[in-house]
């Protein structure tokens, strides 16, 4: 049995390693998708500012509106910016190919990527872009070394400056928050906005992104909120079979004894 134990986790140990990725300090957030009003901001962001590289092509607008409570036709009107119709998925007009000219790689469809690289990993990038000369769009990110992606919420943020070196942020995260294991303080903030850049608070930009991400865990899980309503009526059924079944079975046997 110890055996059999010992494999398993070996089998197992691998998949923790890779899942964990680079090893940098990542944010955390809850994920809620009974929030609709958040996972409503949040598609509004990401059809405004994400969709403009990204596709989310195994999601339709329309599945979307029934799902977050919003009246398709509005959804058509304010946030379909092409020709498409309402019933039609997420897709962009930006062929791939020349996406891979422009930006080094082209940007990958998102549909899935909070399932692929969990929603703290992209909270956390999404926050942590910071000005850096040497690259070809002025930026850099503490998880993502040498992105080819831009800034795209530089307006609501602002433009991140770092004050710390590339490992501290790694360890720590651009704001700095974690702990001087020495002295027991917290470190010094590992960045700050340029004055003036950014429209909104860091607090109000963390709730954008939030929101944001939320949706996109939504899109990697649309099923996710039917199928935990469906479950509870199973259960419920299987409760009341279980009776069902057992009232017959003292029916049958009642006269043999
Ligand atoms: C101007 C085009 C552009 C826009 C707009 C844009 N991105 Fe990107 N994005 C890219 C490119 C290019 C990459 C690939 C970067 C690389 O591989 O170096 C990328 C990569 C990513 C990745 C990492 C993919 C991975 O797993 O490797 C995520 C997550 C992402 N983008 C999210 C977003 C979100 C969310 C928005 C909207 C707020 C957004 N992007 C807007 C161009 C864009």
């Amino acid at each position: 049995m110890k055996k059999y134990l010992v494999a398993l986790l070996m089998a197992v140990l691998p998949l923790a390693a890779t899942a964990a990725g680079s090893g940098a300090h990542l944010d955390h957030m809850e994920v809620d998708l009974e929030n609709k009003a958040s996972l409503q901001r949040g598609m509004k962001t990401f059809v405004n500012y994400c969709m403009g590289c990204h596709s989310a092509q195994y999601q339709r607008y329309e599945r979307a509106a029934v799902d977050l409570g919003l009246d398709p036709e509005l959804v058509k009107e304010h946030m379909i910016f092409d020709e498409k119709k309402v019933g039609e998925q997420m897709g962009i007009a930006m062929p791939a190919e020349d996406a891979g000219n422009w930006f080094g790689n082209p940007p990958p469809d998102l549909t899935l990527e909070a399932r692929l690289r969990k929603p703290d990993w992209i909270y956390t990038y999404l926050r942590s872009f910071y000005a850096d000369e040497s690259r070809p769009w002025g930026v850099n990110n503490v998880v993502f070394k040498d992105v080819g992606m831009p800034n795209v919420l530089a307006e609501l943020q602002g433009v991140q400056v770092a004050h710390c070196s590339r490992e501290e942020m790694e360890a720590h995260g651009i704001r700095g928050t974690g702990i001087d294991p020495l002295t027991n303080k917290p470190l010094n903030n590992c960045s700050s906005v340029k004055d003036g850049s950014g429209q909104l608070t860091p607090a109000e930009f963390d709730r954008v992104v939030y929101d944001l991400v939320n949706f996109m865990a939504y899109i990697g899980e649309p099923t996710k909120l039917e199928s935990q309503r469906i479950g509870t009526y199973v259960l419920i059924f299987l409760v009341l079979l279980f009776f069902l079944a057992f009232a017959l079975k003292k029916e049958y046997w009642k006269d043999i004894h």
